[in-house]
């Protein structure tokens, strides 16, 4: 089956790479020419590496480079089984591609889009066909993370969703199966890992580099939340925020940091621009961890209580299978246990515990305990109840 790609930016020259060493043809259309060379360079240079490494051969690499097609229009795409869309993150935009994207592909093509943000719904609104319409989400980069998210919408058809989560599978991804809402799963239940550990940095409990070393060397994580914001960029990470939280209609669960805006405005970008929470010039001297064992288990209880609050409450309101929301967050963005499983490590009743103690501190409905993790703890049960159903 030949694969089409819309947009040859970061996320559509990825997802091009691992269509093609999938050994599918693709055909890969962007509307700006000098995107389309800086892919193709791109693409040539990181096979390059990969053989350079030894991870593949020369004639593999070629073959690779070979299957991908650069066009100047989307007439090709009418030989498609499947169009991924990776275009800017506008909605308007996007529907009109989708609109000339479906006046062009068979009518069995399934059109997808990679959008992050933006409902899957809103965009097979602007298609006659839209059971064809489903969301297809990557993680960036797309050749390197295994987890790809498929999002039905509601107008979304049984087979179509079958179909694409078979083709990624065989891709060699791990799909997991989420809701159209905002975040899907994990941009979603990963919003307390930084919006915590702000209102920690910002009530003075604890320093940066002591809340990352509390979050790495207690609670397992690979990188500490500040660590990771100066790498994803505080201007990425503040938008991605800002965006969950106005699609939630202004739940105060989601609600932004001033300081995240603050260091984004100010151009403290993190690692791209030499500086966010660190400093990352030469000889920079950064402030040590406080290592003081007392507070670092209560960073990592307070954040790990917010997490755990957020997947129970993704299962509670039906956005994926616990199954699921737990394979995402280990195997997708590399949490050291599944947040589910971890609840059930600590006792449900301790989870609502200290949801109930940060409620009656703050008095804040950002701290309110979700109605599943009350339940459960009513009920005496577990998220998994046999030692097989664990990840
Ligand atoms: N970057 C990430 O970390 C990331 C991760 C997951 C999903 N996404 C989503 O993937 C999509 C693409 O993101 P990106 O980071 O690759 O963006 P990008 O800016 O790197 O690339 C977008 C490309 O689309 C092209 N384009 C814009 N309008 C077009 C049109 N009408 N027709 C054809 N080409 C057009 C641009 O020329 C550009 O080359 C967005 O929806 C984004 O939300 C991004």
């Amino acid at each position: 089956m030949k694969i089409g790609i819309l947009g040859s930016g970061s996320m559509g020259s990825g997802i091009a790479q691992v269509a093609a060493t999938a050994g599918h043809e693709v055909i890969l259309f962007d509307k700006n020419k000098e995107a389309l060379t800086r892919a193709s360079e791109k693409l040539q240079k990181i096979l390059n590496r990969l053989v350079e490494k030894g991870r593949i051969d020369d004639a593999t690499a070629k073959a690779i480079f070979g299957r991908i097609y650069l066009v100047d229009n989307m007439s090709a795409y009418a030989e498609c089984g499947l169009v991924i869309e990776a275009i800017i993150e506008n909605v308007d935009v996007k529907k009109s591609v989708f609109q000339q994207m479906e006046s062009i592909v068979n009518d069995d093509c399934i059109l997808a889009s990679n959008t992050s943000s933006l409902s899957i719904a809103s965009i097979a609104a602007a298609c006659e066909k839209s059971e064809r319409v489903i969301g297809i989400h990557f993680f960036n980069p797309a050749p390197l993370m295994k987890l790809v998210e498929i999002i039905p919408a509601v107008q979304t058809a049984n087979d179509v969703l079958e179909k694409s989560q078979k083709l990624i599978d065989s891709w060699g991804k791990l799909t997991v199966v989420t809701k159209d809402t905002p975040g899907f799963i994990v941009n979603r239940v990963a919003r307390p890992f930084y919006a915590e550990a702000l209102r920690i940095l910002e009530e003075g409990v604890a320093d940066v580099p002591t809340i990352d070393w509390a979050m790495t060397e207690i609670a397992g994580f690979r990188m500490g939340p500040f660590t990771l914001m100066d790498y994803i960029g505080n201007d990425v990470n503040y938008t991605v925020t800002e965006t969950v939280f106005t699609a939630f209609y202004f739940d105060p669960r989601y609600k932004p940091a001033f300081t995240q805006k603050r260091l984004s405005e100010a151009g403290y970008l993190g690692r791209k621009s030499g500086r966010g929470f660190y400093d990352y010039s030469e000889n920079a001297k950064n402030p040590e961890a406080t290592k003081d064992q007392r507070l670092g288990k209560n960073i990592v209880k307070r954040i790990i209580a917010m997490l755990i609050n957020e997947a129970a409450d993704a299962v509670f309101w039906q956005i994926a299978s616990k199954k699921d929301i737990d394979l995402a967050m280990t195997k997708g963005v590399n949490y050291p246990k599944g947040l589910l499983r971890w609840a059930d490590e600590i006792g449900i009743k301790k989870c609502v515990k200290r949801m109930d103690k940060l409620y009656k501190i703050y008095g804040e409905d950002r701290y309110r305990c979700s109605p599943l993790l009350r339940k459960m703890a009513k009920q005496g049960t577990n998220f998994f109840e046999k030692e097989k159903e664990m990840i």
